[in-house]
């Protein structure tokens, strides 16, 4: 059983998602602890109401990024993580980071990598005029939204389309995209070739 750590920094939709599936038994893993850059998040609340190890670190305890990357590389390492699933967790994580846990770091984004990388990635879509969005969870590496590709869901674009309305079709799919993901994580299925995610089916 891998012991899954959750960074976030608001709503937390996306870990319920994947805390569901581990309470169903449909991963092999547990949530060993959550930790939020935000005091304030839902998801920790709800990560706290649930009895979860639920941890905020606040960043402006900390001179700079490499500061607060090697604080949560502690506590990270103190619950024995093997997993990171980042859940809208809206912070660019260092190389302390990514060095200490290479290929064990996993992000959702919500539009088809490697188009729309960044900040509002449904409204960047629906402003380019795509007739498919969708999501993408990936591995993380130095560069923001850039690592290697494991698992896309697409959804259409409707021509009537408000930002609200695609930001909704393409969270369904995340909701089911994550913890499928993290099951095959945690059932040792994901092999890395340079960019290339080879899934062992
Ligand atoms: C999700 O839509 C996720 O894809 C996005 O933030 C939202 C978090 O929602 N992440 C990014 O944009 C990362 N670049 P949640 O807190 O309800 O899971």
């Amino acid at each position: 059983m891998k012991k899954i750590a959750v960074l976030l920094s608001g709503r937390g939709s996306n870990f319920i998602s994947i805390k569901k599936a581990v309470d169903a038994g449909e991963i092999d893993g547990e949530i060993a602890v959550v930790i939020s850059n935000k005091a304030d998040a839902k998801g920790l609340e709800f990560a706290k109401e649930s009895g979860l190890n639920a941890v905020f670190v606040n960043p402006k305890d900390f001179d700079g990024r490499e500061a607060y990357d090697t604080e949560i590389v502690r506590i990270l390492e103190e619950n024995g993580t093997e997993l990171v699933c980042l859940a809208g967790f809206m912070r660019i994580i260092s190389s302390v980071f990514v060095d200490a846990f290479r290929n064990r770091i996993i992000n959702i984004h919500p539009s088809l990598l490697p188009s729309f990388k960044g900040l509002d990635a449904q409204k960047q879509a629906l402003e380019y005029g795509v007739k498919f969005a969708g999501c993408t969870v990936h591995f993380v590496d130095e560069e923001m939204d850039n690592g290697a590709i494991i698992l896309q869901s697409v959804v259409p674009v409707e021509q009537d389309d408000t930002e609200d309305d695609l930001c909704a079709r393409i969270l369904v799919e995340e909701h089911k995209l994550y913890p499928e993901v993290v099951r095959l994580f945690c059932a040792d299925k994901l092999k890395v070739e340079g960019r290339r995610v080879v899934i062992n089916l």
